[in-house]
């Protein structure tokens, strides 16, 4: 029997993710939008893996600026999380956030607790979905707790020994 599109985002819905927002740029142009997860690729070289929709603008930015930012949101960064996607305050999203420029030019979000600066190293269609893989060319690790998600909710760390 085929999995239906709310079997399939429930079941999904129960892995414990980090929470980022992936941001990029092409000329003086800056987009981003949050993402739940992505994947590490490889370790020689450095590659991750994050799944854009063909439909979402930050896809247009990413294949035209051929670079992204991955930024692993702290666990006081609900509000920004909720900002990124949120297609109704689209404008907003950058308003009054002093972002800074690492290597490859795409925009780093302050206050995160991990920045990767990526360099795309190649798009591969899935579904409805585009499978962006970068090189990553830079990193920032702050020393923060990160934000969690887990079935539609915020959560953050606690530890199971108490
Ligand atoms: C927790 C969370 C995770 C998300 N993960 C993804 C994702 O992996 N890929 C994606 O394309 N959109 C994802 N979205 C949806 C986008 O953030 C949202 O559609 C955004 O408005 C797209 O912006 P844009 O079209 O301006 O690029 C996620 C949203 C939330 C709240």
């Amino acid at each position: 029997m085929a999995v239906s599109p709310d079997e399939f985002k429930a079941s999904l819905g129960c892995r414990a993710t980090g929470v980022s927002i992936v941001t990029a740029r092409h000329g003086d142009v800056v987009h981003g939008m949050t993402v739940s997860d992505f994947a590490s690729v490889s370790l020689e070289p450095p590659l991750v893996l994050v799944s854009a929709a063909k439909t979402a603008r930050t896809l247009e930015l990413i294949e035209a600026g051929k670079c992204f930012s991955l930024n692993i949101l702290a666990a006081d960064q609900q509000d920004l999380s909720n900002l990124f996607a949120s297609k109704s305050k689209e404008s907003e999203r950058f308003a009054g956030l002093d972002t800074r420029e690492a290597v490859t030019g795409a925009p780093l979000i302050p206050g995160a607790k991990v920045n990767l600066d990526c360099a795309l190293a190649a798009t591969h269609e899935a579904g409805d979905h585009v499978l962006c893989i970068g090189q990553v060319e830079h990193v920032e690790i702050q020393d923060a707790e990160p934000l969690v998600y887990y079935q539609g909710r915020y959560r953050d760390l606690t530890p199971i020994d108490g």
